[in-house]
Parts: C-alpha cells; sequence; structure tokens
C-alpha cells in the first residue's frame, strides 16, 4: 500500500494532469483535494485529447475510485457538463464520489469574482472568475453552503434565504447591481443536486478505510504551490491550499499517512494572472516558450506569462511541500534552443539572496542571477530511457535535481502518456 501526493511546485499549469493520469493506473483511488474549476487537466489518451477541470483524472480507469472531496469548491452545472462530456466519449463516471462537504460554488459567487475584479482595478489578481475565491470566502465566513445542504430541501430554503438576502444587499448597494432571484436559484441548484445525489458520500470515511486496507492513494492537487493561500505570493494566490498539506485539510487522511509526495515541476516557468515573476521573458525567447509550449490557460485562454526554470522557488517548493521527487515536464519544449538558463539565486537592492522571499513586495524587486547552460538540437520526443536524451538534456535535470536537492523521478519529453521517462524505483507501487 502506498500514499503519494502530486502537488504543482510553481505557478500551477506544470502538466500535473499528465502525470497524475500515468499513476492513476497502479492506484486505487484517486482524491482531488482542493481548488475548483479554475483548474485545468489536458490528459491525451491513445491520441484523443480530454480536458478535465474538476474530475481526477483517475476517471479514465474504469476501476479506479474518483473523489472530490470536502476541499474542493463545487461548482454543480461544471460538473455535471464534464460528467456528459466523459459519458458521451464513453468514459464511465461510475466511479465518481463526492464530498457531502463540499462546498458549492453559487451564481453570486461567480458575480462577485467578476465585480471584485472590475473594483480592484490596477491591484487585480487576474482570477479566473469561476467563482472560487468567493466560494472559499464563505466557507470560512461561515455562511457557504455545502452538497450535503443542497441535497436537503429544508436546509438549502434555510441557507440560500439568509444568505441570499446578504448577497443581494451587496450586488445592490455596492455594486449597483440587480438583486439575483431566489426562485431561480432555489429551482435550477435544487434540479442540479438531484442529479448529482447518487455520487455523493463521507468521503472522509471513503479515504480512510481505503488507506486503512492498504489501498494505493493518489492525493491530485490543482494550481501550484505558488498559488497556496498561505504559503504563495500572496495576495496573488487562489484561494485554497494547493500545497502537499493541503491534502490532509482537504481529505481529512493524517499527515503521517502520506508517504510520498511529488513535485510536477515544468522546464521552464509560467504564470497566469497577475504578480510578481522574476524570471519572466517579455522577449522572443518568451514567446517562443509560449508557442512551442502552448502555454494558454486550458480555463480561461489566457496567453500565459513565460520564463526559465527558478532553482530559488524549486527549492521552496522542495521544503514546503517536502518533495520525495520531481516529475520534470514539457523538457522537448526547449529543444532548439542554443542556450537554457536557471535561475540559482535573486538579486534584491544590494544583496545577493538564494532563499525564496517570505515577502511578495520583496520577491516583486529581486532580479533573477542565472546559470547558463548548453542547449540541444535533437528531437528528444521519442526517448524512453534518461540515456537516450542528448548529454545537454540529462546536465539540464541533473542541475535541476542538484540545486533543488531532489531526485527526478520522471522526465515528460512530449503529450502522449508513452513520452515519459521513468525512474520506477522511485514510483512503485504506481508505476510498476
Ligand atoms: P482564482 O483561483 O480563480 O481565484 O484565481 C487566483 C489566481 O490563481 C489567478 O492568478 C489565476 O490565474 C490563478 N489560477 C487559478 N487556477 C489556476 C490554474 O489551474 N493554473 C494556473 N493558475 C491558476
Amino acid at each position: 500500500m502506498s500514499t503519494l501526493v502530486i502537488v504543482g511546485s510553481q505557478w500551477g499549469d506544470e502538466g500535473k494532469g499528465k502525470v497524475t493520469d500515468m499513476l492513476a493506473e497502479g492506484a486505487d483511488m484517486v482524491v482531488r483535494y482542493q481548488g475548483g474549476n479554475n483548474a485545468g487537466h489536458t490528459v491525451v489518451v491513445d491520441g484523443q485529447e480530454f480536458k478535465l477541470h474538476l474530475i481526477p483524472s483517475g476517471i479514465l480507469y474504469p476501476d479506479t475510485i474518483s473523489v472530490i472531496a470536502g476541499g474542493v469548491v463545487v461548482d454543480p452545472s461544471v460538473l455535471l457538463e464534464e460528467i456528459a462530456g466523459l459519458n458521451a466519449r464513453n468514459v464511465e463516471t461510475a466511479g465518481l464520489r463526492i464530498s457531502q462537504n463540499a462546498h458549492v460554488i453559487m451564481p453570486y459567487h461567480k458575480l462577485l469574482d467578476a465585480l471584485e475584479e472590475e473594483t480592484r482595478g490596477d491591484g487585480k489578481i487576474g482570477t479566473t472568475c469561476r467563482g472560487i475565491g468567493p466560494a472559499y470566502v464563505d466557507k470560512v465566513h461561515r455562511c457557504g453552503i455545502r452538497i450535503s445542504d443542497l441535497l436537503n430541501s429544508k436546509t438549502f430554503k434555510a441557507r440560500l434565504t439568509t444568505v441570499l438576502q446578504d448577497k443581494n444587499r451587496v450586488l445592490q448597494r455596492i455594486y449597483n447591481h440587480e438583486p439575483l432571484s431566489f426562485d431561480d436559484i432555489y429551482d435550477s441548484y435544487s434540479q442540479l443536486a438531484d442529479r448529482l445525489r447518487h455520487y455523493v458520500t463521507d468521503t472522509t470515511q471513503l479515504v480512510s478505510e481505503a488507506n486503512k486496507a492498504g489501498k494505493n492513494i493518489l492525493f491530485e492537487g490543482a494550481q501550484g504551490t505558488l498559488l497556496d493561500i498561505d504559503q504563495g505570493t500572496y495576495p496573488f494566490v487562489t484561494s485554497s491550499h494547493p500545497i502537499a498539506g493541503g491534502a490532509c485539510l482537504g481529505t481529512g487522511i493524517g499527515p503521517t499517512d502520506i508517504d510520498r509526495v511529488i513535485g510536477i515541476t515544468k522546464a521552464y516557468t509560467t504564470r497566469v494572472g497577475e504578480g510578481p515573476f522574476p524570471v519572466e521573458l517579455k522577449d522572443t525567447v518568451g514567446d517562443r516558450l509560449r508557442d512551442a509550449g502552448h502555454e494558454y490557460g486550458t480555463t480561461t485562454g489566457r496567453p500565459r506569462r513565460c520564463g526559465w526554470v527558478d532553482a530559488v522557488m524549486l527549492r521552496y517548493a522542495a521544503a514546503v511541500n517536502g518533495l520525495s521527487s520531481l516529475a520534470v515536464t514539457k523538457m522537448d519544449v526547449l529543444t532548439g534552443l542554443d542556450e537554457i538558463k536557471i535561475c540559482t539565486a535573486y538579486k534584491y537592492r544590494d544583496t545577493i539572496i538564494d532563499k525564496f522571499p517570505e515577502r511578495t513586495d520583496v520577491l516583486a524587486e529581486c532580479e533573477p542571477i542565472y546559470e547558463v547552460l548548453q542547449g540541444w538540437q535533437e528531437d528528444i520526443t521519442g526517448a524512453v530511457t534518461a540515456e537516450e536524451l542528448p548529454q545537454a538534456a540529462r546536465l539540464y535535470v541533473a542541475r535541476l535535481e542538484e540545486l533543488s536537492g531532489v531526485p527526478a523521478s520522471m522526465i515528460s519529453v512530449g503529450p502522449a502518456r508513452a513520452q515519459t521517462i521513468v525512474n520506477k524505483h522511485l514510483l512503485s507501487p504506481f508505476h510498476a
């Protein structure tokens, strides 16, 4: 038996979908522990591309239980659309389980997300406008509506009555917006809840029992370490806990029950939305990375900001997640560059720092100090062992391992499952 957490070690979009999908093959259960449909995973199976936002990639394996745990915020209509989309392509969703405790993204959350962003002006966060932040705000404010509340008409009516009065006051008085109709929300969400009812269960118990029974459980984080509400570049973060500790908070698994943590690390760095990004390239190299890596948001379609890999940030991600190994993704995107840079330290005013600063305003003033490595020109998309990689590519990965202090268990050289160099020893039993 084994438990494994998959986290993004940068700002999200590291290619977690493919890695999760590959490791899901050896898992009995795949559990999504935080975030909502702000995430987007692209998985390519047998040449078919699947875009998943809420449902764990484990759904593509019929014998795997896929859990949306209590730490996730669920937009019921998006979830139902995703289920319908999978079913239309003959993917069974009978193995899906949804936590009773997951909070529901309501229409006012989406509306407020957009209105709040608008009023932030220059200080905007660049949210996905999916209602994620406002839904987590209500959870912490203890006025959220949970899946179990939706399923009980009396509770739903009572909670919605109170909350909507409050939200409508804010919408009308602060944003000069029309009030939302109780009946419309109540009726539509009750219908959606009915369609989800048979997937809903006590997932804390489900995960705990699977753990006790010695099952292989994979915990799938969305977004990335630097978007964590506590450990990320606040306030330019999401409102949940993408770091490995989030797996405990969002599912009820104890910290000592986690065996390993894999940090998915793109061979370069991207960021969507606002906030400091020391290694950002606003030149033709950045454009080249964006084009070659198809760096446009899966959820919003926004062009991603691109830059070199940042080893200062990687060391930080290794520490806050307790990373056991790295999965280096999109190595093939770097092919053809004469030289490749790695940021090894920052210049902050007159000092050189090699630790990731806790303060976002300090990070905003940091300038990257680069080490330059030689690039490679050979096509690496067919490499199945590390020995088949050109020497420059091997040296690049070795340097990432050295600078982060974490060994690489996977190197991804293309979008398909087969295009992955795997160190089985570091991944067993999830990868035999
Ligand atoms: P929110 O999660 O929609 O509130 O957005 C907060 C910040 O997190 C914004 O900068 C988003 O662009 C970013 N973000 C949210 N989800 C993802 C993701 O899946 N990948 C990358 N960035 C994300």
